[in-house]
């Protein structure tokens, strides 16, 4: 209260100067800040006053549980506090419903154990079923995750999904995650399931180039995800984009080291939910195995993807920097000639320039049984520098409308039977 009072005390001063200086533009902008101030006035539930210690190494999840329970109890708006420090926190899951809507600002490192042995669950720190929510901050959520690595390459298995993902957003509308830093995951930094109207913002994902399957974010189930001026240096996908994605926005993003931006992949599994309205913009990708792509399994179920827009992309030395790939299958876990029945359309690749590591700079491969529909190509402009010579694109059951720049020449060499108009 006090501080609150010291603040909009400040603002008046600054009001005042602001008139004293005759600059009376500015005085509507000081008035909608000091609305801000006072709307935005919850109460703090600080983890210390529920039994943290400050920092050191202090292992703070009952703290932290307690702080949110009481937070998530108030009909006020609340913000619980994790101040500066190192902390050790267990697996936790702080769910909803809340009376009121809420916030987490983490300023300190939150330490998870390093023993993937310790953790019982495939989540770190889970929210779920929240409304209205906040998670800000500086703060870092450090999953330890070398032991995890080289205890359980995954790189070398079908599946590792039962190692914990640093944080996971189940069932949040209207949130807004902002500032944080998500580091050494020992699977996906952060999925994202069933949410709804939720903002990425500035937040930065930090693991090796080698660090097996750890996804930036993930996005499944979820409609009107954005993820804004985010930083993602991984080992694997930078942002992935599962089964019932919807107008999901990524803009802003730089990627690398990884496997790129990449919806997908689609079609392993029955009942998987169609994906639209996918905007990737003003990305930089670098150094990462692929670009932007767009992967789904052969043998599939039938399904779709469509609405899907790539524009005004920087690619540094990025092997595949622009791939549609109908016949994923890693580990050879699939029946790879039966074509896939996903159905991809409405797809735009502009504006898209730099440099390749691979000679085929586009690659093309649509279903042999469901070409890919009105896909539009413009202002591609990519070099490779290898000693086979400059970059090329391949084409298969894809009959692009091209327009602007063409290096590589698109699609030259496109086959297949049955080619779209
Ligand atoms: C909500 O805030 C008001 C005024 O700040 C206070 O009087 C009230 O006790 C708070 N309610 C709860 C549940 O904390
Ligand atoms: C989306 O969420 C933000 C953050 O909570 C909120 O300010 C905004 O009003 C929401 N938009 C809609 C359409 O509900
Ligand atoms: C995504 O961006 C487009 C324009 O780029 C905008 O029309 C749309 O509302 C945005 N979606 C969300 C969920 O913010
Ligand atoms: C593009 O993204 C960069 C961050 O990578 C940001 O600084 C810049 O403002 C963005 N430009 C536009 C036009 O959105
Ligand atoms: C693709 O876009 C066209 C308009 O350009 C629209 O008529 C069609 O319904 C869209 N296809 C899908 C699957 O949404
Ligand atoms: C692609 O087409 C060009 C010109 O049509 C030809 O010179 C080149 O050899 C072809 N490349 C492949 C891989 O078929």
């Amino acid at each position: 209260m006090n501080i609150l009072l010291f603040l909009v005390t400040d603002l008046l001063g600054e009001m005042k100067q602001c008139i004293d200086m005759g600059k009376r533009s500015i005085l509507p902008a000081a008035i909608a800040l000091l609305f801000l101030t006072s709307t935005a006035k919850s109460q703090v539930y600080d983890v210390r006053k529920y039994g943290a210690s400050g920092g050191g190494s202090s292992d703070i999840t009952q703290a932290l549980v307690s702080a949110w329970k009481e937070a998530c109890a108030s009909t006020n708006a609340s913000k619980v506090m994790v101040p500066a420090g190192t902390y050790v926190l267990n697996e936790v899951v702080l769910g909803g419903p809340c009376k009121g809507s809420i916030e987490v600002q983490v300023d300190g490192t939150l330490k998870a154990p390093a023993d993937p042995a310790q953790m019982k669950t495939d989540g770190w720190v889970t929210f779920q079923n929240v409304d209205q929510f906040t998670l800000s901050g500086g703060g870092t959520f450090d999953g330890q995750g070398k032991t995890a690595w080289t205890k359980n390459d995954c790189s070398k298995k079908k599946d590792c999904k039962n190692l914990p993902i640093n944080i996971r957003f189940n069932f949040v509308t209207n949130g807004i995650v902002k500032d944080i830093t998500s580091l050494d995951s020992k699977q996906f930094h952060v999925n994202v399931l069933g949410c709804k109207n939720f903002t990425f913002q500035h937040v930065t994902v930090t693991a090796p180039g080698d660090s097996p399957n750890t996804d930036g974010i993930h996005i499944g189930r979820s409609t009107g995800i954005n993820i804004i001026d985010t930083g993602i240096k991984t080992g694997d996908d930078c942002i992935s984009i599962g089964d019932g994605s919807e107008q999901i926005n990524i803009t802003g993003v730089t990627c690398g080291p990884g496997h790129g931006i990449s919806v997908g992949s689609l079609g392993r599994y029955p009942g998987e939910q169609p994906v639209s309205g996918i905007s990737v913009k003003n990305c930089t990708i670098t150094g990462t195995m692929n670009g932007v792509r767009i992967k789904t399994w052969p043998n599939s179920p039938a399904g779709s993807a469509t609405d899907m827009h790539f524009e005004d992309i920087t690619m540094d030395n990025v092997g595949n920097p622009v791939l549609i790939d109908q016949q994923y299958c890693p580990w050879n876990q699939c029946t790879a000639e039966v074509p896939s029945q996903i159905k991809i359309s409405n797809v735009s690749f502009k504006r898209i320039q730099g440099t390749s590591s691979t000679q085929v700079a586009l690659k093309l491969a649509c279903s042999s049984r469901y070409p890919c529909d009105n896909v539009q190509i413009s202002d591609i402009d990519i070099r490779y520098h290898g000693a086979e010579g400059p970059a090329t694109s391949l084409c298969s059951n894809i009959k692009p409308m091209i327009s602007g720049k063409q290096n590589p020449a698109i699609c030259a060499n496109a086959t297949g039977s049955s080619v779209s108009q």
